[in-house]
């Protein structure tokens, strides 16, 4: 992970809500309250949208629309690198040196705290947006101290794919809740001949964001905790052990194959649609591609496994921001409307299978005809734990993939690691 040093801002923890640690920062221009009202938003003409690299082919085709209807009002489209970690530093830097490069951001929803208290994006006008249509955890992710700072365009629950046509093969009936039971099922299929040479199980293990997704994973469906009810880092506990366990001893039995440890979502969904793994954790972007690929009609989706029952996922998803440094507001503010319409993140859905903001297209029949799986990514959102929503998230998350990666590829133990990351945790969040 690359890490960074941000502008010196005195934060203190304040309160906690559901468990999370919710900090406070010092700025200037706030009275010290970290907040400011809602920007104005003036000034119309050329702007940009900055987000990850577009896997899905859709991204450009819905700018093309809005410039066609908007043609003095022109988006431009920035690809950043796949890795979150890469599209932070570089929005990051956009912000540091105050560029007005980038106006509208697609933000990771673990980075609206850093990027709200540090006023590198605007305070957006709530009323404005139809925020009670959504998802309600998925509309918190875009909050910082009560204020909105962005708007919710995809969400993300983790989701177990399986290779439904090999598991028939090997007569398992139904996917598996447990651990125990996913290598059970393994065990099965990889003794046809169709499972020869086919892996078990595969997450997102190289060290960046998603490890801190999987390893997060790991540890709540084991029942242990990152941070604690009271917000404070309790990762040094038996439960945690057990989580980050299931992980190292994966890798060293071969559940999980070795080159996992180089995996990004996009890796792992190769391998599972060149046939190469019966299970896989991943988003539900994939969905769609796979319906595409060589696997269509063979696999299916149920909700992550854990320890002794059903795991937790961790909440992803990407919400909408202004660059504080941007012109063109008033054009940005119009911008992120169109593109978190229902409408438009339903044709994200539909053609893309991402997971919308929206509560009603969960349960809309003929979308649930074309996504069977909607219902079961609607429980994965909603009982999703969200990683610690803190201003130095950068530290946080490096901390965790450190220590995580350590433990995966056998340079500490994983009590070693889960010790060495409680400590780190501590100085992190007490600054
Ligand atoms: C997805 C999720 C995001 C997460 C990232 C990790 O893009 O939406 O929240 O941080 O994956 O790789």
């Amino acid at each position: 992970m690359k890490t960074r040093s941000t502008r010196a801002i005195p934060c203190a923890a304040v309160l906690t809500v559901g468990g999370l640690l919710l900090t406070a920062c010092g700025s200037s221009g706030d009275g010290g309250s970290g907040q400011a009202g809602p920007a104005s938003f003036e000034g119309r003409g050329p702007i940009s949208y900055v987000a990850a690299k577009d896997t899905t082919g859709t991204i450009q085709p819905m700018i093309d629309r809005w410039n066609k209807q908007h043609p003095d009002e022109k988006v431009t489209f920035i690809q950043l690198p796949t890795d979150a970690d890469a599209q932070r530093q570089q929005m990051i830097q956009n912000a540091e040196t105050k560029s007005d490069a980038y106006t509208v951001l697609s933000l990771d929803v673990v980075w609206t705290s850093e990027f709200a208290a540090h006023q590198w994006i605007d305070r957006l006008p709530e009323k404005q947006f139809p925020l009670g249509k959504m998802l309600k955890p998925v509309v918190e992710t875009a909050k910082y101290r009560d204020g909105l700072y962005a708007v919710p365009h995809s969400s993300d629950g983790g989701l177990l794919y399986y290779r439904s046509d090999l598991l028939k093969k090997a007569g398992v009936k139904v996917p598996p809740k447990t651990w125990a039971e996913m290598k059970d099922a393994c065990a099965k299929v990889q003794k046809l001949p169709e499972g020869k040479g086919v892996s078990c199980y595969a997450g997102q293990f190289q060290k960046y964001e998603g490890l801190t997704v999987n390893f997060s994973e790991a540890v709540h469906s084991a029942g242990g905790v990152v941070t604690g009810p009271d917000g404070k880092p309790n990762v040094d506990t038996p439960e945690a052990k057990k989580g980050l366990d299931f992980l190292v001893g994966s890798l060293k039995d071969g559940t999980i194959p070795k080159k996992a440890v180089t995996y990004l979502e996009e890796d792992g969904r190769q391998a599972f649609q060149n046939g190469k793994l019966v299970f896989l954790r991943n988003w539900p972007y994939v969905y769609s591609h796979a319906q595409k690929s060589d696997i269509k009609g063979k696999f299916a989706v149920a909700p992550l496994p854990g320890l002794n029952g059903p795991g937790s996922s961790s909440l992803g998803g990407h919400n909408l921001a202004i660059s504080s440094f941007a012109k063109n507001k008033a054009t940005a503010l119009d911008f992120i409307k169109f593109m978190s319409s229902e409408q438009s993140t339903e044709t994200f859905l539909k053609e893309a299978s991402l997971a919308p903001p929206y509560a009603s297209l969960y349960d809309d029949r003929e979308l649930i005809d074309q996504y069977p799986y909607l219902p079961v990514l609607k429980e994965s959102i909603l009982r999703a734990v969200p990683r610690p929503r803190v201003v130095p998230y950068g530290d946080v998350t490096a901390s965790i993939q450190r220590e995580a990666y350590a433990a995966l590829t056998g340079s500490k133990s994983s009590a070693e690691a889960l010790k060495a990351l409680q400590a780190d945790l501590q100085k992190s969040v007490a600054r």
